[in-house]
């Protein structure tokens, strides 16, 4: 067994990266594909908790989890447990091929837990973009459609199927040629920067009226569409919280269509934002919906949970070779376990708790800050250039995680020009304290030198 990391707090100790980490990085580039998109050179060793340390003996806060995967902190000791004793009886036998009794224990759990008291049948995968294809996929097979709507700034993967859905930055498009679904994009409600030009009073839902009065009625005729996409929070398109009567319109409207609404919990799910689902909050029940990321606590597992009639396919039609691998779910009932023990309840506090800390430093940085947002420990921090002006600053924004990066805090943006903040669920309020006062150095080193 690792040691534990001994500091809980960041520590320095080289030069950035060091060298070890120079080392692993010119083998990376060496023999890695260089798509991944990497805002620092963080060369991780082992995790405990919300801290990592690298390989040359550096220690940070980690407020991303891996990208919101590692909900219960890295290596939890009951997560670890359940992994090694799962590991002790089998590591495999296909699911798409064999019976084991981890299938259905996820299966009922998840249905449990879904929004909704829906029947729910459950479909396993390895990763997001896996989910969303299974979603879209039981979604044609079952309504006899093949037409989507989705939203720009969405991200829901970058296999093909999914990147079809994708509409979040152009370099993930860039250079694949035509798409494999038939995915029309309308505008996310974005309220700060709405496209229809309108302000909070006097918003008539008009991107909701835009899909009903000129989509449907044009490109994507309601009895061709087989669902509407949605992130209940947009994730990589910057951590957007919609408003209440935007789901409630676009459910009514879905409802009137009888089109499928699909949501993609991939980010926002898992106890993320305060409650098990970013559409607990609304009040959404969705027919299909995708989960992935924090469900295991950083195993690869993936789920596509839709309604049971909607999933009443043809044996063959959709399977995976490691899709609801025994070790992955062992960690991921574990992990669910202690979401609904206490750390749901501590996302819910420390996000506040962190909300109220960044509205200080908005206070502060009065003309960077355009806004705090988000729900649980799923928050966002939009930089701009002037709050009049409000344009985007991605490279200011880039610069603000680069100077906390040096100074022990992991962070990432999202969107244009946001700072996201996704740590594990088990942070406290001293993890907080720490990351506000980076941040805030990181803030003052980019926008008063
Ligand atoms: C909302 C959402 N959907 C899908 C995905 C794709 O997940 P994966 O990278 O596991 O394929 C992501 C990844 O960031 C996501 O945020």
């Amino acid at each position: 067994m690792s040691k534990p990391i001994s500091s809980s707090r960041p520590s320095i100790v080289t030069e950035l990266p060091g060298p070890e980490a120079r080392r692993v990085i010119a083998d990376d580039q060496k023999w890695v594909s260089q798509s991944y998109t990497r805002p620092y050179p963080l060369v991780v060793k082992r995790g405990s908790g919300a801290m990592l340390e690298d390989v040359d003996g550096n220690t940070f806060l980690d407020f991303n989890a891996g990208v919101a995967v590692c909900s219960t902190g890295h290596a939890h000791p009951e997560v670890i447990e359940a992994i090694k004793r799962q590991a002790d009886e089998f590591l495999h036998i296909c699911a798409a091929d064999y019976y084991y009794p981890h299938l259905p224990a996820l299966g009922k759990k998840l249905e449990e837990i879904a929004p909704g008291d829906h029947e729910r049948r459950v479909h396993f995968g390895n990763s997001g973009a896996e989910a969303v294809e299974g979603c879209a996929k039981a979604a044609i097979y079952a309504t006899g459609r093949n037409k989507f709507i989705g939203f720009y700034s969405a991200f829901h993967g970058r296999t093909l199927g999914a990147l079809s859905f994708t509409a979040s930055k152009n370099v993930q498009r860039r250079g694949f040629g035509p798409q494999v679904l038939d995915v029309t994009h309308v505008p996310y409600p974005n309220c700060l920067r709405c496209p229809f030009g309108k302000k909070v009073e006097n918003c008539g839902v008009e991107c909701v009226k835009f899909i009903r009065d000129t989509v449907m009625e044009t490109t994507v005729p309601a009895e061709d569409c087989a669902g509407i996409v949605l992130e209940p929070i947009q994730g990589e398109g910057g951590y957007i919280v919609p408003p209440q009567k935007f789901v409630d319109a676009l459910v009514d409207l879905a409802k009137e269509k009888n089109v499928l609404v699909i949501c993609d919990e991939v980010q926002s799910g898992m106890g993320r934002t305060g409650r098990m689902w970013a559409s607990d909050h609304f009040g959404l029940v969705p027919d299909l919906f995708s989960t992935a990321k924090g469900i295991a606590s950083g195993m690869p597992l993936s789920a596509t949970v839709a309604r049971k009639d909607l999933m009443n396919w043809h044996v063959g039609a959709h399977a995976s070779t490691f899709g609801g691998n025994p070790v992955a779910i062992a960690a991921s009932l574990k992990t669910i376990e202690l979401l609904e023990n206490g750390l749901i309840d501590n996302a819910a506090k420390q996000g506040e708790y962190l909300m109220e800390g960044l509205r200080r430093l908005q206070a502060k940085y009065v003309n960077h800050v355009l806004d705090v947002r988000g729900r649980g420990l799923m928050v966002g921090m939009e930089l701009v250039r002037t709050i009049d002006g409000m344009e985007p600053i991605g490279e200011e924004r880039d610069r603000v995680v680069e100077e906390a990066f040096k100074r022990g805090l992991i962070i990432i943006g999202c969107g244009a020009s946001t700072v996201r903040f996704s740590p594990p669920l088990v942070i406290g309020s001293d993890d907080v304290d720490f990351a506000l006062e980076v941040l805030d150095e990181s803030m003052a080193a980019v926008f008063t030198s």
